[in-house]
């Protein structure tokens, strides 16, 4: 794991965005792995500027999104469907048509974790996937558990995530109790992993990331055993490393 140390959020967007377009630069029809939350959006803001300059292109670019609350439709704000389109998609040049995301319409979970498994799969998986930590070690929404997931599979959230998750919707009882997510092992194929974090309410999670026993209670702790997994993080989230 190589950790980079930030000095703020606007310096670990940054970097994120650097490494991500160092990436697009040097395969232009890259598979690139995304994540939703708050942490990445100083990231993709800074790549749209750089798009909107002419120094990277993403008319190749495909994207795998890793995750997206069940019963959602795509056009509901909060939907990561939503998500993507408002914060990246829409000002890049991406084909929308090569954008990935897990179906939250679709409430046979079965079907709609298969189809999506099958998808990333036939891909050889992605070349860069990006990641954001919970506060209780989460990635993607694989929470804690005795096990480390594998494919896709529908989730049920924990207490904790819906707390953190409700502060982006206008009612804690909005947010949805489930989601479907791309199992860690999935995430562990990607070629190269750039894990985002920022702020001290994450200092703990990267911390156990980092330095703790390798262990599904903290899914994040198996990146770990990952090739090329590249932190970057702030000051704040660094402070107990
Ligand atoms: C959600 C997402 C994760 C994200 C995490 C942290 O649960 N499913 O992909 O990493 O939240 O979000 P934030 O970056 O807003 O702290």
């Amino acid at each position: 794991m190589k950790v980079i140390r930030c000095k703020d959020y606007e310096d670990m967007s940054r970097k994120a965005a650097n490494i991500i377009s160092a990436q697009v630069i040097l395969k232009p029809d890259s598979k690139l792995g995304l994540a939703t939350g708050t942490t990445p959006i100083g990231a993709y803001q800074q790549l749209i500027k750089w798009y909107e300059k002419g120094d990277v292109d993403f008319a190749e670019v495909s994207a795998y999104n890793l995750d997206e609350y069940c019963g959602l439709s795509h056009d509901n704000v909060q939907s990561y469907h939503y998500f993507m389109r408002d914060n990246f998609f829409d000002h890049i040049n991406i084909d929308l048509a090569n954008t990935h995301i897990p179906n939250g319409e679709n409430l046979d979970a079965e079907a709609a974790c298969a189809e999506y498994d099958a998808l990333v799969k036939e891909a050889g998986y992605v070349d860069l996937q990006l990641l954001g930590i919970g506060r209780n070690g989460h990635i993607g929404f694989n929470e804690p558990d005795d096990v480390f997931s594998k494919g896709t599979h529908q989730v049920d959230l924990t207490e904790s995530t819906i707390e953190a998750n409700s502060r982006l919707f206008d009612r804690a009882e909005d947010v949805p109790r489930q989601a479907y997510t791309m199992g860690v092992q999935t995430i562990m194929h990607a070629k190269m992993i750039l894990v985002a974090a920022t702020g001290s309410d994450k200092a703990q999670a990267v911390h156990d990331m980092i330095l703790g026993p390798v262990t599904p209670k903290v899914p994040a702790s198996i990146l770990q055993l990952h090739t090329n997994c590249v932190v970057v993080a702030d000051e704040e989230a660094l402070a107990l490393v």
